[in-house]
């Protein structure tokens, strides 16, 4: 897909500074700029601390800018416009499985009997049957990472908003999960804005993939993954896709250094 499509997400010299009373500031995003196109899929990707969890907060409205402006448009009145999911496990520890893969269907008022079903296949999709009734509490940390994935994708929101959504998972679940997002993409006009620290995934799963520099951080290099859809995990053994996670390697290598001296 090519940078032409209607734009969705928009970030314009997008700068946030976290104020610190007492002590200096800290820049996190410097005059970064970004389009993700309706129905692509970007990654983001960029050292550790360079600012990907700040610009997904800020998109998902709960930062403001200090400087420069982040959007995304809503097209679709029947949709939920954004679901996030967060890097730490956001799941509220006195509901249920069930009552938090719920949520977001109750405040949009989806009569019960279409929110019970949505809910009982989301939760077989991600792996969790037979713990609807348990809590948080006793839930593994990959587990609970499967509530906060159930829970977004099962609005079926115009734009997934995902923050490493698979760092927690073992790789053979790891896999199941990428799988499935690829399917479901595949589905339906999804946008996504992923970060992520793997390059595999990236590449398997992306139309673009937005490298970021060291803190603070500023898009340097946007690659086009030239794969087309519907996609299969066979790609991975394709030369165009070891080259690219070789040549994306080379450059990130250089600001995961840099980010270090
Ligand atoms: N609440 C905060 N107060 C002060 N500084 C913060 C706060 N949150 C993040 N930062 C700083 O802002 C910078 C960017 O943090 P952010 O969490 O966005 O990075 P990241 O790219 O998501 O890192 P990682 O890959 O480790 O998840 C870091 O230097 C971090 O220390
Ligand atoms: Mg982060």
């Amino acid at each position: 897909m090519s940078v032409t499509l209607t734009p969705k997400i928009r970030v314009e010299s997008l700068s946030y500074s976290y104020r610190r009373r007492g002590s200096e500031d800290v820049q996190a995003l410097d005059e970064l700029n970004l389009t993700v196109g309706k129905g692509e899929f970007v990654s983001v990707v960029g050292p550790s601390g360079c600012g990907k969890s700040t610009l997904l907060r800020v998109l998902a409205g709960l930062q403001r800018p200090t400087g420069g402006s982040a959007g995304v448009l809503r097209e679709d009145g029947a949709r939920p416009l954004m679901a996030p999911v967060f890097q730490e496990y956001s799941i509220f520890p006195w509901r249920t499985v069930e009552d938090n893969v719920r949520l977001g269907l109750d405040a949009a008022k989806v009569p019960r009997a279409e929110s019970n079903a949505r809910v009982r296949e989301w939760i077989s999709r991600v792996g969790l049957t037979g713990f609807e009734k348990a809590y948080p509490s006793h839930l593994s940390g990959g587990m609970k990472q499967r509530v906060a994935l159930a829970r977004a994708f099962v609005l079926e929101p115009e734009v997934l908003l995902m923050d490493e959504p698979f760092a927690a998972l073992d790789a053979q679940l790891r896999k199941v999960l990428q799988e499935e997002l690829l399917g479901i993409c595949q589905e339906r006009d999804y946008t996504v804005f992923f970060v992520t620290h793997n390059l595999d995934e990236a590449i398997l799963l992306s139309d673009r993939i937005a490298l970021m520099t060291a803190r603070p951080g500023r898009v340097e290099e946007v690659y086009d993954v030239p794969f087309g859809h519907p996609r299969t995990p066979d790609l991975r053994k394709s030369p165009e896709f070891v080259a690219l996670e070789e040549q994306i390697w080379d450059r990130l290598r250089g600001e995961v250094q840099g980010g270090r001296k």
